[in-house]
């Protein structure tokens, strides 16, 4: 059975899913996206999703007329005709299709939505014993708080890190660590877990909210502080985090073995809670 695709309010055969040649998000980025993952038949933590999906928009200016229960509505239905019992589901939305010119198009012009699911399990091989991960500069804009299309400067910091066979690239603005790739990034050091505050340097992670909640559940002292590269190279346990990802070790940084270079007992613990939270979502 071929794979359906929402676009534009229809279920399409995903070989039919075309956009237009002068879709902005095409010419600019200039778009929005969310991606929320699927625990046996459940959405995860869809509301968090759809709040942040809601505020990409509304700080670009994408006027949305749509709702948190009425997107959700719709990836379930999607969900739902595509089969995924485990797997995710992917949703962006574009300032639409319009000639080519930097500044917004007047309001005739509406945005364009698409959806797409993906089938897979957790990589519990991963989770159990953690990745690789290499640092670099963080080049990317001044609203990485935004989920937008524009995703550059991620994409050539992952292809920094395969090309030095890593899972995972760690960004930092000069000393500051920042974020993964494509994750939050946590150092951890005599029992305190630090990571970078909420801000327009680092997108605000829902499994980030979850990891939180479960540190402070468990007691586990949990601090939103910058730190350096120095810092981490120093730390304990590293962990990086992300709707695909979840809670994961990384054991080697830059070649390095990050502390006695096995999968850390806080991180055992942030694994343990998270997966609660799956439990509990059902
Ligand atoms: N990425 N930081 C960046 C730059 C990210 O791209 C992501 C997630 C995160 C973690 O956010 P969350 O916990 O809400 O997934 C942090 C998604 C998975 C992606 O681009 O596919």
């Amino acid at each position: 059975m071929t794979n359906k695709v929402f676009l534009n309010g229809q279920f399409v055969d995903e070989q039919d899913a075309n956009v237009p040649y002068n879709d902005r998000g095409y010419n600019f980025g200039d778009g929005i996206y969310e991606y929320i993952r699927i625990y046996d038949n459940t959405l995860f933590t869809v509301k968090e999703h759809f709040e942040r999906f809601l505020r990409s928009a509304s700080e670009l200016n994408i006027d949305l007329d749509e709702t948190i229960e009425s997107l959700t509505d719709k990836v379930k239905k999607l969900a739902e005709v595509n089969n995924v019992e485990n797997g995710g589901v992917y949703i962006q939305v574009t300032r639409g299709a319009a000639p080519r010119d930097h500044a917004f198009p007047g309001p005739d012009v509406k945005p364009q939505m698409m959806a797409f699911t993906r089938s897979y399990g957790r990589p519990v091989e991963k989770l159990e014993n953690g990745i690789n991960a290499v640092t670099v500069e963080d080049i990317r804009w001044l609203r990485c708080d935004i989920k937008s299309l524009n995703l550059l400067g991620n994409v050539l910091a992952k292809e920094y890190a395969v090309k030095y066979n890593a899972d995972e690239a760690i960004q930092h603005r000069g000393e500051t660590v920042t974020e993964g790739a494509s994750s939050n990034v946590y150092a951890i050091k005599d029992g305190v877990v630090y990571t970078h505050p909420t801000n327009n340097y680092i997108l605000n992670g829902i499994t980030r909210r979850v990891i939180k909640a479960v540190a402070e559940e468990q007691e586990i002292p949990f601090k939103e502080e910058t730190f350096t590269v120095d810092f981490l190279k120093q730390a304990d346990e590293i962990i990086v985090s992300s709707t695909s990802v979840e809670v994961m070790p990384v054991i080697k940084l830059d070649g390095e073995a990050v502390g006695n270079g096995e999968v850390g007992p806080i991180t055992r613990q942030l694994q343990k809670g998270f997966e609660q939270k799956i439990e509990e979502s059902h």
